[in-house]
């Protein structure tokens, strides 16, 4: 019997490609350690919902649960753009969050040495960057009640999203941002908009009293506004952020191209008991999904957080992404982080190069 029992769920677009090679990095990595996994693959996403008209099928939730943890690729595409919001392949992460109670979503950006040139940012602005974006990932305006599209007049509609947090909500994450910081630099900048949002003033004041409980972590407050503007202007200032739903969306996107591409960053929703899904941060990027042209890093980062935050293992972490930071030594470049005089690789290469390190 397998020591670790593994959900793959690829979903769509380059989802399928990179999520393969994660699993086969895991895989030898593991073998080097003597930590052996069993896989099974399941839908998710608008591939599940062409298959079985859901893009959440009951058999893709039960393994989750039968699992140790989760490796997911990414969903949706333009095909599935018109279907309503439970038919919708993004319905497929979004319920599994909710299902599993992940409220913890680790989002970190790291600057590959190899790569600071690959960065739309000077390199001396993003040289050494290694913030961690904490992302509540159940609450907020993405789940709150009332919701929807109805009719306020034959000629008139009206929208409605609720942003709604609680106090043991907001503790909770806050908490980990603490605890993340203590690992790391023992620097925590709480992100709000306290200066419009009930919801940020609630989240300040949870965040002041959740500090008394970290008297050497330095807590900082930023309006979201500021800390879009600051993560461009001089991201080096940041060690772990913590905020809410939509806010840490928006900023792990813009912080994860600090690095180069998006391409590079791996993420983990964990809830209490520490099972996780872990995935790209990435989307399906279907104009270059079936051409091998997709950057495998992400998902690779992704399983080595797998081995960190679920099986507890650093050194296999480690290994994964010191076998990462040797493939980009190398000069291997998908094209995404490709500049002039390094090698082209496809997707496929990249991960080959990545597993040959991993496996020692
Ligand atoms: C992410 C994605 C998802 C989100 C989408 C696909 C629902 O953008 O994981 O950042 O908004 O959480
Ligand atoms: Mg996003």
């Amino acid at each position: 019997m397998a020591d670790y029992k593994i959900a793959v769920l690829p979903g769509d677009g380059i989802g399928q490609e990179v999520t393969a090679q994660a699993q086969a990095v895991l895989e030898a990595a593991g073998g080097r350690f003597g930590v052996s996994f069993e896989f099974s693959e399941a839908l998710a996403g608008g591939s599940a919902y062409d298959a079985t008209g859901e893009p959440l099928p009951a058999d893709t939730i039960n393994l989750c649960r039968a699992s140790d943890a989760v490796l997911f690729g990414a969903v949706g595409g333009p095909k599935w753009d018109g279907l309503s919001r439970a038919e919708r392949p993004e319905y497929a992460i979004l319920t599994l969050r909710q299902e599993f109670n992940l409220f913890a979503n680790l989002r970190p950006a790291v600057m590959f040495d190899p790569l600071v040139d690959a960065s739309s940012l000077k390199a001396d602005v993003v040289r050494g960057l290694d913030l961690l974006v904490v992302r509540e990932g159940v609450g907020g305006i993405y789940f709150g009640q009332p919701r929807g599209i109805e009719q306020v007049s034959a000629d008139e509609e009206r929208a409605i999203d609720t942003m709604v947090y609680s106090t043991p909500e907001i503790r909770r994450i806050v908490r980990v941002g603490f605890e993340m910081a203590a690992l790391r630099g023992k620097k925590l900048a709480s992100v709000d908009k306290e200066n419009v949002l009930d919801n940020s003033r609630l989240w300040r004041r949870v965040a002041e009293e959740v500090a008394k409980d970290f008297p050497d972590i330095a807590l900082s407050h930023v309006l979201v506004d500021n800390a879009a503007m600051q993560l461009i202007r001089d991201p080096l200032q940041f060690d772990v952020i913590v905020t809410e739903n939509m806010f840490g969306d928006i900023l792990s996107d813009a912080a994860s191209m600090l690095t180069g591409s998006i391409g590079m960053l791996g993420s983990a929703s964990l809830n209490e008991k520490g099972f996780g899904i872990y995935e790209p941060v990435h989307g399906t990027a279907p104009d270059i999904a079936g051409q091998d042209k997709a950057n495998p890093i992400a998902a690779i980062m992704s399983a080595a957080m797998l081995c960190r935050y679920t099986l507890k293992r650093t050194d296999i972490a480690e290994a994964i992404e010191a076998a990462v930071s040797k493939a980009l030594e190398e000069g291997l470049r998908t094209p995404d982080i490709h500049t002039p005089g390094m090698k082209l690789v496809g997707c496929v290469e990249m991960g080959e190069c990545v597993k040959r390190h991993a496996g020692g």
